[in-house]
């Protein structure tokens, strides 16, 4: 049976002061549709019932987002003693979802992303789901088109065709996956023409994400075989703590996806957008004539190519202000050179490190 996991236990620190520790960006109604985790759910429309979904997070941010799902039982909230990254995540949700159904089939989905039509996310991953249930031990990704060289997301390399059907979305065995290549290695796979950007989204068995993190990582796989061991028994939660923290932090992409065989990549039949900073806030909202992202009560003049953003009502006024970001929140207020907001990540840590 068909499974949900969504990861959504990131920080987000490129959206501070919007995001904190205690509500990074998965948390927060970006585009007034919905908080993105939210949006992550809702679009799995009836692709599986409720009681199939799980979410994996900090377990800090367990109470707000039961506020957000006041429907589901708490077991379908784990919440990690402290941040991993993806694989450990990934591998404990495996073996949870593997005790109850051993042939599970899970589709793993990032939390801070953008998706339309919600209609052609749902063929593509019943597609997605079936090559996968087809096959032994097939991990299934789905591919965008790269828009520029970016250096901060996992590319694949397409290979042969495996599309049989001429309904079905461009489907290619993956010759290569590579996470996050830097400068002249991105430039050139941009160039190529042969390759996707990883979307982060995976569909795979429960079993064969289980086995592959047991060969390539089995210092990681044996302290979550020992979570597992323990959980639903008195133990679970000093185990949980005690060997979840002994984990090394790895992702899925580096851990699994740059060393398995039997990858197939899946052309997006979606329009897919990271929502990683301020800017890609600018590509979901609708600007002015001038090119501002007014999210705020705000009075521009001679202002261009801004964003501004405000939680509350407080008034902003730009004077001759061009390409500025201004973020107010309660306690915060950003102002920011459009152009260096790669930089709010330091910020995060400059200000971690000043307590
Ligand atoms: N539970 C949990 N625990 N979730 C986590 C953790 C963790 O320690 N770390 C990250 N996540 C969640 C994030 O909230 C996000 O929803 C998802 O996992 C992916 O993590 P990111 O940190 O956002 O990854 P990324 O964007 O740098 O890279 C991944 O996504 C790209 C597409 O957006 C990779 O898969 C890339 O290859 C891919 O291109
Ligand atoms: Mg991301």
């Amino acid at each position: 049976m068909l499974h949900a996991v969504i990861m959504a236990g990131g920080a987000g620190t490129r959206f501070w002061p919007a995001s904190r520790v205690d509500r990074p960006k998965q948390l927060l109604d970006l585009t007034g549709d919905g908080t993105m985790i939210q949006a992550t759910a809702s679009r799995l429309g009836d692709l599986m019932s409720p009681e199939r979904i799980l979410i994996v997070t900090n377990e800090r941010l367990i109470e707000p987002i039961q506020q957000q799902f006041p429907s589901l039982p708490a077991s379908a909230i784990v919440g990690e003693p402290c941040k991993r990254d993806t694989a450990p995540c990934i591998g404990l949700a495996a073996l949870l979802v593997a005790r109850h159904d051993p042939d599970a089939i899970m589709v793993v989905m990032p939390s801070d992303h953008v998706i339309s039509p919600e209609s052609a996310f749902q063929s593509a991953i019943r597609y997605g789901a079936a090559l996968v249930a087809d096959s032994a031990d097939k991990i299934v990704t789905f591919g965008i088109q790269p828009k520029y060289p970016a250096e901060t997301f996992g590319y694949i390399e397409r290979g042969d065709s495996l599309t049989s059907d001429a309904e079905a979305p461009p489907t290619f065995s993956v010759a290569r996956f590579r996470e996050k290549p830097k400068g002249d290695v991105a430039r050139e796979y941009f160039e190529s023409g042969r390759f996707y950007w990883n979307s982060g989204i995976f569909i795979w068995k429960a079993k064969t994400i289980l086995d592959a993190l047991r060969r390539h990582e089995p210092e990681m796989f044996a302290h979550l075989e020992a979570i597992g061991a323990a959980w639903g028994t008195p133990e679970q939660a000093e185990t949980f703590t005690a060997e979840f923290t002994a984990i090394r932090g790895k992702s899925i992409d580096y851990a699994v996806m740059e060393h398995h065989q039997d990858v197939a990549v899946i052309e997006a039949p979606f329009l897919w957008d990271d929502v990683g900073n301020w800017q890609s806030l600018q590509r979901l909202n609708d600007s002015d004539l001038d090119g501002n992202t007014v999210l705020a009560n705000h009075l521009g003049i001679d202002t261009q190519q801004c964003i501004i953003k405000a939680d509350d009502d407080h008034l902003i006024v730009t004077l001759g202000m061009r390409e500025v970001i201004v973020v107010h929140t309660r306690d915060a207020t950003l102002v920011a050179d459009k152009n260096r907001e790669e930089e709010i990540r330091e910020v995060v840590k400059q200000l971690q490190a000043n307590g």
